[in-house]
């Protein structure tokens, strides 16, 4: 059976609760992407989210909450943490903090590891479903593992409308990419992974340049992993012009339709970002992407483009 779409409500918030609470998986939408919920307390729910996904289980999954009281009963949180929180919650910035004990989150959860990453996302239904519960819920991108992340409900329905029990829909997410990943654990603010909070936002606020840990296969943030957001079609970046064969996505008024936003503005197009390059995607075709500047959330949305466009040798 097919998992319903049904619109976000007072009434469907609170059967989105009550499957949460038996364990279901409901996908939600929040202002990033949509994701796939469960409780973060009950490790059979969270089990079966990693084999809807297939995640591998080493994956660790963000913790999201409806407050900062929620959070603090999670995790050990510093001057640094709470200087952040206060300036960036509710929003699209995850904290990496230490794990307190008597917390909400399995260990499956976060994947047996000390820390635990921490979001308090601002989309209204996702709080609303989060405080219906009381507890904590996890909420990986409700795509298949590897595949693009989801900004429609119809998305996720084509993705994993099979192996959840509820989609709720709140029409697409304003900001199209995933949350910025902060790991502040250690005396050395790290960036884990760009997100929709700029980079250089963070780094105001923390008054420090922050270290950066990207590429390679470290599996304390395996969203870094090198190919990670990838359609099937084969992608070239930095392209001004598309090859006989290729179809071109453009970015700002140089450029026709398809276009990632035809006025040259990047939180536009990290919204379109993944739509675009799923009306796109099929294993015929060769995308050819027009540069887009790497400054504010265009850093976020290159680090995607250069995940999906790569390839293992
Ligand atoms: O915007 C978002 O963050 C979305 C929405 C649904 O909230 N969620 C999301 O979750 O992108 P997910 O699971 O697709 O990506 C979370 C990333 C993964 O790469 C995971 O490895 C990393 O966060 N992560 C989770 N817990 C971690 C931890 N304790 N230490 C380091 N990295 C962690
Ligand atoms: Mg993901």
């Amino acid at each position: 059976m097919t998992a319903p779409i049904v619109p976000v409500s007072p009434a469907s918030i609170d059967d989105a609760a009550a499957i949460l609470d038996g364990g279901g998986l409901v996908a939600i939408p929040t202002e990033t992407v949509y994701g796939l919920a469960c409780d973060a307390a009950n490790p059979a729910a969270v089990a079966r989210l990693f084999a809807a996904k297939g995640r591998p289980s080493f994956n660790p999954l963000i913790a999201h909450v409806a407050s900062q009281e929620m959070a603090e009963r999670q995790a050990v949180f510093s001057e640094t943490a709470a200087r952040l929180a206060k300036h960036f919650w509710p929003g699209a910035l995850t904290l990496v903090l230490p794990v307190l004990g008597k917390g909400n989150v399995c260990d499956l959860a976060r994947a047996g590891l000390e820390n635990i990453a921490i979001r308090y996302p601002q989309h209204e239904a996702a709080q609303s479903l989060i405080g219906a519960l009381g507890r904590p819920i996890v909420a990986p991108s409700a795509n298949r593992s590897g595949y693009i992340s989801p900004t429609h409900a119809a998305h996720v329905a084509a993705d994993l409308g099979d192996k959840i029990d509820m989609i709720l829909d709140a029409g697409p997410c304003a900001r199209g990419v995933e949350s910025t990943i902060l790991d502040i654990s250690t005396d050395t603010p790290t960036l884990l992974r760009p997100g929709a909070i700029a980079t250089k936002d963070v780094a105001a606020v923390l008054k420090t340049p922050l270290a950066a840990r990207r590429g390679g296969t470290d599996i304390s943030a395996p969203g870094q992993l090198k190919s990670h957001y990838a359609p099937t079609a084969s992608l070239r970046l930095n392209a001004a012009e598309a090859l006989p064969g290729e179809i071109h996505l453009g970015f700002g008024p140089g450029y026709g339709a398809p276009n990632l936003s035809a006025s040259g503005d990047l939180q536009e197009a990290a919204a379109n970002l993944f739509t675009l390059l799923r009306a796109l995607d099929s294993s015929q075709v060769k995308i050819a992407v027009a540069p887009i500047p790497n400054h504010g959330l265009g850093e976020a949305i290159n680090d995607r483009l250069e995940r999906a466009a790569y390839r293992e040798a």
